[in-house]
């Protein structure tokens, strides 16, 4: 299934950068050794993570408090019953998992590739090396640090091509009785709610527990638990520990027992979701054109990386979307990959309300509804493209 030509996602760009700009072919399938839904090309991994990455994880509200609360439960559940723990954390952004860590004496480390938001957990105090993780870097904080009582990732472990590696470099960091947890987006929420812009340069797999029990099965970790999360859209949490060292919790047999009633690890699965993603996009041009054809200004909300997929797979240009406003300081005053719509600061749309707001930020919309009352009062409506198109009542 292909989902054409797509530009870097958090690529956004000034408008002397046109002419050279990057593009893949953005093709995905599933791979029948291991079930695990992917993208046949990715970029680089240096063309998307550097020293002038566009997310910055702390700048939602909501997220600084999941984190907190994850990091409370680590706490309590796997690092209080150990003398001087360690806790080490793969793609750790600007710091907003571990800053709780720092908060409570507790040893940690985050390896983080892209220098700026590296550089922000630093200037907090945040311990943090900025490399990629891999077997090779594992070696090297083994030697500095030691072996860790916990690994976390957060949204980062569906980003690396090389899982194998990675897989493998967690299992000679963990201590023997050490847990991995991370959390990424999940392909059942992504299947149900046919929320496609999940799929971007970034997300090079969607994963499911059938998935990653398989790929990370070679490397003596087994499963023991899943929690699903609301974050992005709909997440799911796995906790990892060497094999035949934990009790398995239940949820693990319900979860793989449940996605293959869903035939989660079958090809056919994906002819339906592709033809959901077809009617997605037909809808969304069709009521886009629809409004701008009764002279409606529909403008974007929040520049999100996922929106990438959305604009470049619909074709959505600054003729249906007068332009896109975010918080994000250094997406301000570009424009976005690969359509070129214009990115706005926030003020501009509180200053002069549009008829119509899409919601490309739909992962983040409670918090967004809560802070925009004024724009619905004052007769603006939202327009949201998952799980359906419509604009919102
Ligand atoms: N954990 C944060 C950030 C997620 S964005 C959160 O959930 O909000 C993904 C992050 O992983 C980026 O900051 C990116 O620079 C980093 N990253 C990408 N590849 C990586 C790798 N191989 N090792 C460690 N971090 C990586
Ligand atoms: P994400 O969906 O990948 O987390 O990206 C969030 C983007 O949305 C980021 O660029 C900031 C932007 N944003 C806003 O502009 N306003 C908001 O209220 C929220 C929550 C996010």
């Amino acid at each position: 299934m292909s989902f054409g030509r797509q530009p870097i996602a958090n690529g956004f760009l000034s408008a002397s950068e046109f002419a050279d700009e990057y593009f893949f072919e953005m093709e995905v399938a599933i791979c029948e050794a291991c079930a695990t839904f992917q993208l046949i090309n990715q970029p680089d991994p240096e063309r998307m993570f550097h020293s002038n990455y566009a997310f910055f994880s702390s700048l939602s509200k909501h997220m600084q408090q999941h984190f907190k609360k994850w990091a409370d439960s680590v706490t309590e559940t796997f690092l209080r019953p150990v003398k001087d723990p360690l806790v080490i954390e793969i793609g750790s952004n600007d710091g907003i998992m571990l800053r709780n860590f720092k908060k409570a004496k507790i040893r940690h480390l985050g390896i983080e590739p892209s220098e700026n938001v590296a550089q922000i957990a630093l200037d907090q105090g945040i311990n943090t090396v900025c490399c990629f993780f891999n077997e090779q870097t594992a070696s090297e904080i083994i030697k500095s640090h030691g072996k860790a009582d916990v690994v976390l990732a957060a949204n980062v472990m569906c980003h690396i091509p090389n899982i194998q590696n990675v897989a493998q470099g967690i299992s000679k960091l963990l201590k023997e009785d050490g847990v991995l947890m991370f959390e990424d987006p999940y392909l059942g929420d992504m299947l149900n709610k046919t929320s496609y812009d999940q799929i971007y340069d970034e997300h090079v797999f969607i994963f499911s527990a059938i998935s990653v029990s398989e790929i990370f099965k070679p490397h003596g970790l087994e499963l023991i638990n899943v929690e699903p999360q609301i974050t992005h859209g709909g997440s799911m949490r796995y906790t990892f520990g060497r094999i035949g060292r934990h009790k398995v919790h239940p949820s693990v047999r319900n979860i793989i027992q449940k996605e293959k009633f869903s035939k989660f690890d079958q090809r056919s699965t994906f002819d339906s979701f592709k033809i959901n993603c077809e009617k997605s996009k037909s809808d969304l041009t069709a009521l886009l054109q629809s409004l701008t054809s009764k002279g409606k200004k529909i403008v974007g909300y929040a520049a999100t990386s996922k929106s990438s997929t959305v604009m470049n797979y619909c074709d959505i240009n600054s003729d249906l979307i007068a332009y896109i406003s975010d918080t994000t300081p250094i997406k301000i005053g570009k424009f976005s990959p690969g359509c070129h719509i214009p990115i706005v600061s926030h003020d501009e749309f509180s200053n002069s309300y549009p008829d119509y707001a899409l919601l490309l930020a739909w992962n983040h919309a409670t918090e967004i509804f809560e802070k925009e009352r004024s724009f619905y009062a004052s007769g603006g409506r939202w327009i949201s493209f998952v799980p359906k198109v419509e604009i919102l009542k």
